[in-house]
């Protein structure tokens, strides 16, 4: 098993350290923490693997090696929070396979972090996960996010999602959206207006939603608070009005989509990145990309999977993937972190340039209808 990835915290939930601060000056950092050795060549004389790999290096060209046992790191939030910095998603995860998932993700392939929401329906069988896998609350940092329906009750949403949870906290909790939703409309998630068009509630000031988020953060009932899918153009209108800097924005981010400008602009405000469909999502493309394959072909043992990731962990952003099979769990915890550390700048570089290059392209655009003031936005998403 892959050792504890988490950190000592207070399993009662209440804010240690300057929680609830405006921190804007706190840079992000990263520690890291040792994970037992996998590699069973550890027990094999030096001689013999000698002799084993050398009629190897005598037939092909050299590859550079990606050593798999590596440490897994962390960051801090503004706020003083560590948060392992890959976290297992449960997006379309299917309630009915996720007990059995979550609780593999966290026993047997070493995930410390959960990425759940109350808008993925599935909190309950996530929790029962968690509390099967036996592993203290303490040490498992759980995030969830407020659905659109609920900003102007966001403690009652927090409740349902503790209580589906098995929990009394959470580590950190996102604002899903910044899109309030008609909270009496025609329906409990995706309420629509008689022409079809997803029914917001304009009244309402996402202001007012992060102030009882910030409520929250001070009576302890979570740790940390965020927001996700945030451009820089709401940032800039959002922070001079909030008492608290959000801890990370959770976006979008992989080859296709590498929003440089933004992630620049994040890390100088210091707040975390964390970057959503790495992999670029169910029937993703970018597994197959040529340029990604040709990299991950460089280094024996890496995957195009732990390209995609290793590169965002290079770049100090945090990566939230989901898989249901047990192979690529773990595969994607040491895959991506000898990534990280296997791929020269030239690789990031042209990693970098993909996007520029010609594929550009979101994979997560929902109709909301409202420009949310990102530059690459498909038109066609916001009609
Ligand atoms: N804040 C937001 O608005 C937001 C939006 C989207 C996602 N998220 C979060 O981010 C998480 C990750 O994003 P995502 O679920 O869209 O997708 P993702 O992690 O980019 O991709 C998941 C897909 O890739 C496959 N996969 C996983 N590991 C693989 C590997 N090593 N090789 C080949 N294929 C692999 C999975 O299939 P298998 O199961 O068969 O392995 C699955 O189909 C979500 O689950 C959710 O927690 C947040």
């Amino acid at each position: 098993m892959v050792g504890s990835v988490g950190c000592s915290r207070n399993p009662g939930g209440p804010v240690t350290g300057p929680s609830g601060t405006s921190s804007r000056d706190k840079a992000i950092t990263t520690t890291s923490m040792t994970v037992p050795k996998l590699d069973a060549r550890a027990f094999i004389p030096v001689s013999v693997i000698a002799f084993l790999i050398a009629p190897t290096f005598a037939t092909r060209t050299p590859r550079k090696q990606a050593h798999r046992d590596m440490s897994v790191p962390t960051f801090t939030f503004n706020n003083g929070v560590e948060v392992p910095a890959i976290a297992y998603g449960t997006w379309q995860s299917p309630p009915e396979q996720l007990p059995r998932a979550v609780e593999y993700a966290i026993k047997e392939a070493g995930y410390r972090h959960i990425d759940c929401a109350w808008g993925y329906r599935n909190e309950k069988a996530v929790g029962e996960g968690i509390k099967a896998s036996g592993i203290p609350r303490s040490e498992i940092f759980i995030t969830s996010k407020l659905w659109g329906t609920w900003h102007q009750r966001v403690e009652q949403c927090l409740d349902e999602t503790l209580a589906d949870l098995g929990t009394n906290y959470l580590d950190l909790y996102l604002m899903h959206w910044p899109i309030p939703l008609n909270p009496n409309g025609n329906h409990f998630m995706i309420p629509t207006r008689p022409d079809g068009s997803r029914d917001i509630d304009e009244s309402w000031d996402i202001v007012d939603t992060w102030k009882q988020m910030e409520a929250l953060l001070k009576k302890g009932k979570v740790r940390a608070i965020g927001v996700s899918n945030m451009s820089q153009k709401k940032l800039e209108s959002f922070l001079p009005k909030v008492e608290v800097v959000p801890a990370a924005n959770q976006l979008e981010l992989h080859v296709y989509n590498p929003d440089h400008a933004l992630v620049s602009y994040l890390k100088s405000e210091g707040i975390l990145v964390q970057a959503y469909s790495p992999l670029g999502s169910s029937g993703s493309p970018l597994i197959s990309n040529g340029t990604v394959v040709k990299i991950a072909e460089k280094y024996d043992g890496l995957t195009p999977a732990d390209v995609l990731l290793g590169w965002l962990l290079s770049k100090d952003l945090e990566v939230i993937t989901r898989s249901l099979s047990p192979e690529r769990m773990t595969s994607n915890i040491k895959g991506s972190v000898a990534a990280s550390k296997a791929l020269t700048q030239e690789d990031i570089e042209i990693l970098d340039g993909i996007a520029a290059a010609g594929k550009q392209k979101r994979l997560v655009t929902p109709p909301w209808g409202v420009d949310l003031g990102f530059d690459n936005w498909p038109v066609k998403a916001t009609a």
